[in-house]
């Protein structure tokens, strides 16, 4: 006898799950390239051209993750038109919780969510993928109906201002996805995830790893991170290598043809990483979705920062396939395949 997931092998069939509103919000202050110049030993012409990034924003005195991340979930909520009280759960995905027993129960509170659970989730930038998927557990097992999945990220906290290799690089934002079970529209396809410990050491924010004297002979581990980590170049070689790979095995086990794909949306690191996937499956350029040029790389924020914005700006439409991927660190990887159900 043939499992559900057995019969979800053909692209006939789909997981019960729509994918029917989406939200985003990025802070106001925006740093140029140029004004990276004025502190570290770099160029708009050197990060544009490695990177395709013009600016990022960074969250300032008077804003916080957890109030960027509430109005990204307020705006996925008015967009699916649900009264806050029907959400189940509130995922956030987040590497940087203004609280590090989890900030998602701030957020549940700050929308009035009050039937709703809430937790964070860490996987980095792949953080928003991975909690897409667990939230479509909850809706395949049938015992939650509503579910808001958050990526949110304020990586200007933990980046070493002074080290031009990284601090070109990333910027703050919040996106948010509202997405229920439903049997009757074409919704998630499938979906795979993948992580690799041993290769982690090529981006971190690690433990600072200092002791102190607590009593006696004893002493304890401060609570102390140091700032972000990364060998630039391994990690862009892993993107390159393994998001092919596992959009293609996706495709194959689906059965259908990149030629299909309406959007390729990507986390967004490098705009070289997003040329380089699409000519592996001759996507072309319209059909790629980016906006770091705007943002620099949001972790966990930029695949449902740029799906809002495609969203919103109507490039993305209802019935639309988007074939989507997030990687970094852990190391960890993962594709989804559906379609955006969502009317705006
Ligand atoms: O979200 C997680 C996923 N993250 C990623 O996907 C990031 C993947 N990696 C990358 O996107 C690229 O490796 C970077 C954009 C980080 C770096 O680009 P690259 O082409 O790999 O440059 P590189 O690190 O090999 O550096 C090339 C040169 C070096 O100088 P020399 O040794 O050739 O003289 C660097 O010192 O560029 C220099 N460099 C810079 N120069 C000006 C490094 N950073 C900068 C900078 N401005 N900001």
């Amino acid at each position: 006898m043939r499992s559900f997931f057995d019969l979800n092998s053909n692209s006939e069939f789909h997981l019960p799950i729509s994918f029917v509103g989406c939200g985003s919000a990025t802070p106001q202050t925006i740093i140029s390239n140029a004004e990276l110049g004025e502190r570290v030993d770099t160029s708009d012409e050197w990060i544009k051209s490695r990177t395709g990034i013009r600016q990022r924003r960074v969250i300032g005195a008077n804003e916080s993750l957890i109030d960027l991340a509430t109005h990204a979930a307020r705006n996925a909520l008015k967009m699916a038109k649900w009264d806050e009280k029907t959400i189940d759960l509130i995922i956030l995905a987040t590497s940087t919780p203004e609280d590090l027993f989890g900030s998602a129960p701030k957020i549940q509170s700050n929308l009035g969510a009050s039937n709703a659970a809430a937790f964070d989730l860490t996987a980095a930038c792949s953080g928003f993928l991975f909690a897409l998927v667990t939230a479509s557990q909850y809706l395949i097992s049938g015992s939650m109906k509503r579910i808001i999945v958050i990526g949110a990220d304020q990586l200007s906290k933990w980046v070493d201002w002074d080290d031009r290799s990284t601090c070109v690089l990333f910027g703050d934002g919040a996106g948010a996805l509202a997405i229920e079970a439903s049997h009757e529209n074409k919704g998630l396809i499938g979906y795979s995830l993948k992580s690799d410990g041993n290769r982690g050491g090529c981006l971190n924010l690690a433990h600072s790893n200092i002791f102190e004297d607590l009593v006696n002979e004893a002493s304890h581990q401060r609570g102390d991170y140091l700032p972000i980590r990364m060998e630039g170049k391994e990690v862009y070689k892993f993107a390159v290598k393994e998001v092919p790979i596992i959009l293609g095995e996706l495709l194959e086990k689906y059965n259908i043809h990149s030629g299909s794909i309406d959007w390729l949306l990507l986390h967004q690191a490098n705009q070289r990483i997003l040329d380089a996937v699409a000519a592996r499956f001759s996507i072309p350029s319209e059909k790629v979705l980016s906006n770091l040029e705007n943002y620099g790389n949001t972790s966990a924020a930029t695949i449902p920062l740029m799906l809002d914005e495609a969203v919103r700006d109507k490039r993305i439409k209802s019935g639309d396939l988007i074939a989507c991927s997030g990687f970094g660190a852990g190391l960890s990887w993962g594709a989804a395949l559906f379609y955006w159900h969502g009317s705006y």
